[in-house]
């Protein structure tokens, strides 16, 4: 929660596939916190299953002491309800349904943010999902596919689901992460919404967020992605420089237990960490990062860029 003007706002953490797994939540967690909820990157049905390892992302066990919502992605309700029924039996019973998904090869099969353009198709996943007994649903969404006004056709299905909250980040699916976000657009569907409305997009500091309620007095939660992973530290004031340090040991510990593919797997991975994890770190240090083949070259390198935190710009503002 945060506190904005006499208002407790809830914040989460977005999902980001490939960023927030449950290895990041949990580091996360622990060193930093101040998140009310974590929503898990997607799952999806492969091959007639759910995806064994987005089971394991959710594992109650793996993700105790936090909020997590499983979040999943689907077109076909049968493939919805095989995931929703997994997650009930693993006791989650608020789940989330990716509407906003841009990527083209899950788009243009008409899921994630490619539903938006066809109602048809978004009623009947609903109407399946409204027949479970025992859970809730939110909704994480865009304003539209390849228009900015695709919502119109889908707010009010979302009586059907009665969902607890609808996730919007003012964008349509064809934008991906670029261009402006569509500020007009949603400020109308905050209005025409008759539930709860979470806004999403592009909330780096503490400061954006109070900016974001101050403008939008209706808001009682917010959803801060690539802010948080940028600064896993980011809600929280008193951040130390050891802190990002702790952070990333935690990441190096929990992937090298979980991921069996050998040191060059696990030297990739933690590099890719670099493409959202401290962007202000200086262009040689992360070049470092990038050159690194071994364990050890890769943890000289980030050990150097991080004993540099107190030196970037971020952590000054932090602090000044
Ligand atoms: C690499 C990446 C992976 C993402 N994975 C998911 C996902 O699994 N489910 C989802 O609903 N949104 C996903 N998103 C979208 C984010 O949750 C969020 O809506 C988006 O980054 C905009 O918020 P931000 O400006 O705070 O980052 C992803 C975004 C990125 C960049």
């Amino acid at each position: 929660m945060i506190q904005v003007n006499d208002k407790q706002i809830t914040v989460l953490a977005a999902p980001l596939q490939g960023v927030t797994d449950n290895v990041w939540r949990m580091a996360q967690h622990e060193v930093f916190g101040a998140v009310d909820a974590y929503y898990a990157p997607f799952m999806r049905v492969e091959h007639g299953e759910v995806r064994r390892k987005d089971l394991r992302d959710v594992d109650p066990e793996r993700n105790e002491g936090t909020t997590l919502i499983p979040q999943i992605l689907a077109c076909q309700p049968n493939h919805a309800l095989m995931m929703v029924d997994a997650l009930k039996q693993r006791g989650y019973h608020r789940i989330d349904i990716n509407l906003g998904c841009p990527f083209p090869p899950i788009a243009l099969h008409r899921k994630g943010s490619g539903m938006l353009a066809y109602p048809d198709l978004t009623e009947a996943l609903f109407q399946a999902l409204a027949t479970v007994e025992d859970v809730s649903y939110s909704v994480k969404m865009r304003i539209g596919w390849d228009r900015n006004d695709q919502w119109r056709d889908i707010l009010p299905l979302m009586d059907i689901i009665r969902p607890v909250s609808i996730t919007v980040h003012p964008r349509t699916g064809k934008q991906q992460y670029k261009g402006e976000l569509d500020i007009e657009q949603f400020e109308a569907m905050l209005a025409a919404a008759s539930w709860p409305v979470v806004y999403n997009g592009s909330l780096y500091t503490v400061e954006d967020i109070h900016q974001t309620v101050d403008r939008y007095p209706a808001l009682e939660a917010v959803m801060v992605g690539s802010g948080l992973a940028a600064d896993p530290g980011m809600l929280a004031p008193d951040t130390a420089a050891d802190d990002y340090r702790r952070f990333h040991d935690l990441l190096v510990d929990g992937y090298t237990e979980v991921l069996n593919g050998g040191e060059a797997q696990l030297v990739r991975h933690l590099q890719d960490i670099w493409q959202t994890f401290l962007p202000d770190t200086d262009h040689k240090l992360q070049k470092a990062i990038r050159k690194s083949h071994t364990i050890d070259q890769y943890q000289n390198a980030a050990a150097a860029a991080l004993a540099s935190v107190e030196n970037m710009a971020f952590y000054q503002r932090k602090h000044q």
